[in-house]
């Protein structure tokens, strides 16, 4: 009960920040996509009550929202998961065997580029350059700590970059217990 109740206590905070930026940004032309970008950072994603709120708020139609969000790659209507794995596919990385670590993020964890695993872990996502070619092929990994880079990648540094973080999980869930 007591967790519900925080969590809906954290849901009207954040429908109270997405109100305060709808109304700073109500008079500015294109507002609609800054908006959902605003919405999509505060709620991890853009889900059904969200867009529901948004279309209350700026007078657009759900439609037309929906439209919007699914035109723009940016823009997710799912959750991901606790680790959002940002994989290079720039040149250098495309030339060094980022398509090789991509298979190995396939193989171990069963998911294609866009995809959550069944567990909630890890949601590969596939991106333009990251800026440190030097260490091409690299991927990020974003999570609740802040983000990590890893480069110089081979299939099996993947691999276990992957497994030290579900075990990393699986032991901070236990502790939890
Ligand atoms: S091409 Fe991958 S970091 Fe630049």
């Amino acid at each position: 009960m007591l967790t519900e109740d925080r969590e809906t206590n954290d849901e009207t905070q954040q429908f109270r920040e997405l109100d305060v930026f709808i109304d700073a940004h109500k008079d500015m032309e294109g507002n609609l996509i800054v908006i959902l970008q605003k919405a999509q950072s505060i709620f991890g994603f853009l889900p059904r009550n969200v867009i529901e709120h948004i279309s209350k708020a700026t007078g657009r139609t759900q439609a037309k929202i929906y439209g919007v969000a699914t035109f723009y790659t940016q823009f997710r209507l799912e959750p991901i998961g606790k680790n959002l794995i940002l994989l290079c596919q720039g040149t250098a990385c495309h030339v060094n065997g980022a398509l090789t670590i991509e298979e190995a993020i396939r193989d171990e964890l069963e998911i294609q580029d866009g995809e959550t695993t069944e567990d909630g872990l890890f949601t590969l996502n596939n991106v333009a350059c990251i800026g440190c070619c030097s260490l091409a092929p690299v991927m990020m990994i974003r999570n609740a700590d802040g983000e990590e880079t890893y480069g110089n990648l081979t299939k099996e540094k993947t691999v276990d970059i992957l497994r030290a973080i579900r075990e990393r999980e699986s032991a901070n869930g236990r502790q939890a217990q």
